[in-house]
């Protein structure tokens, strides 16, 4: 097994390009001595002045998004090659967010994964139920498929370039975090899964994230978790100081 921690965070719409600086400038130096990956997945408009932020540090960054197509009649939308020619490693794909607000479905998550895989990035996949699943008793299903359709087409060595986090929707956002052992049951599921479409190797090798409500004082109880592997971090992600206890209880 060859897994190694990996917490990032997800700033969703947050920051401008001085303002992201100037967290980049305060989480470097709390971060710097990280046993983990550390990833900051910043808004497009901020990538080239966080890139520069970050130089010479253990910080590596990530998109939000991208497009599946290289180029064309997209008004509003950025490729994988844009983020990649810029520097940009890694790109979260199929956050319940756009998919509750922005109309992604399991089918554009997935050429959304082709394209950001040919363009040479790292993805970070979500998955995740909402409540109402939840409840009846179909969590698992749903996990299982939204997996199964996003990594269509995607080859046994491209998924040393799939992170996968685990993002039960009723959980973002809202301070109510899924129990470590709730989280583990599902990052558990979604590793057998993994070792149905390919093999127990791989599966054994894939980084499976929880994402909902971690902070400072809950990570390292879900981080302990045998199929935790890194947290998704929106909210605490935005204060440097939460953020890197995040990070430092990853190890
Ligand atoms: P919160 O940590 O704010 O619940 O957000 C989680 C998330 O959506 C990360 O992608």
């Amino acid at each position: 097994m060859s897994r190694k921690y990996v917490i990032a965070g997800n700033w969703k719409m947050n920051k401008t390009p001085a303002e992201a600086v100037e967290l980049i400038n305060q989480l470097k130096p709390l971060v710097a001595g990280a046993s983990c990956d550390v990833i900051t997945a910043v808004p497009f408009v901020d990538i080239p002045a966080v890139l520069e932020a970050v130089k010479g540090s253990n910080i590596k960054v990530g998109a939000q998004n991208c497009h599946w197509e290289k180029s064309g009649a997209f008004t509003g939308e950025v490729s994988a090659e844009m983020l990649k020619s810029l520097g940009v490693e890694y790109v979260i794909i199929g956050h319940s967010e756009r998919r509750q607000y922005f109309g992604e479905t399991d089918v554009t998550v997935n050429k959304r994964v082709r394209a950001a895989l040919d363009a040479g990035l790292t993805v970070i996949l979500c998955v995740g139920e909402y409540l109402e699943q939840r409840e009846q008793g179909v969590t698992s299903e749903i996990c299982a498929m939204q997996t199964k359709i996003a990594l269509q087409g995607v080859s046994a060595e491209e998924m040393s370039r799939i992170i996968i986090a685990y993002e039960p929707v009723w959980a973002i956002g809202t301070g109510k975090t899924a129990t470590a052992q709730q989280a583990n049951e599902v990052c558990a599921l979604i590793r057998s899964t993994i070792a149905s479409l390919y093999n127990q190797e791989i599966a054994d090798n894939t980084v499976i994230q929880y994402g909902g409500s971690m902070n400072a004082a809950n990570a390292a109880e879900l981080l302990a978790q045998s199929d935790v592997d890194g947290g998704l971090i929106g909210g605490a992600s935005l204060k440097p100081a939460d953020f890197a206890a995040i990070v430092a209880a990853a190890k």
